[in-house]
This record gives structure tokens, sequence and C-alpha cells, in this order.
């Protein structure tokens, strides 16, 4: 998980993050490939609503429908939970995940200015029904 982080993320989790997140149960599915970790979602909820936390997926594994399997997953595992409404944030220029989660029946809600670091930049918020 970490080198992934690393590799896609210029502002990454730390191991500590990821651990965290196993410790307190909330839906973490990871996608392997003959035995390697090829990428992972974290999703979180409370009560009804749901959020996407964390997304990524190696390089070398990208364009195989990695990506939107995890995401369908984790949507299901959010429903199968209760939520009813589902929100995540995504930088303003990452032109593939919003592509993916609007393939999925995301919609923009709204923006958090200079949400991000390394660089600077706005979030765009998604969100979903179930
Ligand atoms: C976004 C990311 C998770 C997509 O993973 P993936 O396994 O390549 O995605 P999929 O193969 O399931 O693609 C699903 C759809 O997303 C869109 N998409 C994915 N990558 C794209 C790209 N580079 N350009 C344009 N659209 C893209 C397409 O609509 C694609 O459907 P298609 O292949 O039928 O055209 C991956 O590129 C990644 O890890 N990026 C860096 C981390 C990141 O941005 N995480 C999300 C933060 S919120």
């Amino acid at each position: 998980m970490g080198a992934i982080e690393r590799e896609v993320f210029s502002d990454p989790w730390s191991a500590n993050d990821f651990t965290e997140c196993v410790s307190t149960g909330v839906p973490f599915l990871v996608a392997e490939r003959r035995g390697v970790v090829a990428g992972y979602v974290v999703a979180h909820s409370a009560a009804d609503e749901g959020e996407i936390l964390n997304l990524g997926v190696a390089a070398a594994h990208r364009r195989h429908g990695i990506g939107r399997e995890l995401v369908e997953r984790a949507l299901a595992e959010l429903t199968a939970r209760g939520v009813r409404t589902v929100y995540l944030e995504v930088r303003a220029s990452n032109a593939a995940a919003r592509r993916l989660y609007e393939a999925l029946g995301f919609a923009e809600v709204g923006r958090r200015s200079r949400y991000y670091r390394r660089p600077v930049e706005d979030a765009v918020v998604l969100s979903a029904k179930l």
C-alpha cells in the first residue's frame, strides 16, 4: 500500500493512517493481481452518510477496470451499512478520477478552496445517492 501511495500521491497517507483505518473496521478493500497489491479503496460511514477517503491503483495496473470495481464494491459495502448518500473530495485537476466517479453516478455538489497541499489546489466535492 505504501509504495502505491507514494507513487500516486504527492501528499501520501502514512502507514499509521492505514493501520488506524483497519483497526476501526471501516470498509477497506484491496485489489490483488498475481500476488501483488494493485490498488485499494478506503471508505467510512456514519449513520446514512458515507465517504470515500482514499483510492489508488498502481500505475502499471491502470485502465483495466480495477479502480471502477474497487469503488463499486465500496459503494455496495456502504449500502449494506445503511448509507444513502456518499461524498468524496478530489483534486480539481484529477480528470481520471473525476471521469471514473462521474461514470458511477457522482455529481459535483461543491468546492473547497485551497483544500490540498503539495501543490495547493481546490477540492471538488462529489456526491452520489445510493
Ligand atoms: C483514478 C484511478 C484510481 C483510476 O483507476 P483505474 O483502475 O485506472 O480506473 P478504471 O480502469 O477502473 O477506469 C474507469 C473509468 O475511469 C475513467 N478513467 C480512468 N483513468 C482515466 C484517465 N487516465 N483519463 C481519463 N479517464 C480515465 C474512464 O472513464 C474509465 O473507463 P474506461 O476505461 O472504460 O474509459 C487511478 O488513475 C489512480 O490511482 N490515480 C491516482 C490516484 C487518484 O487520483 N485517486 C483518486 C483520488 S480521489
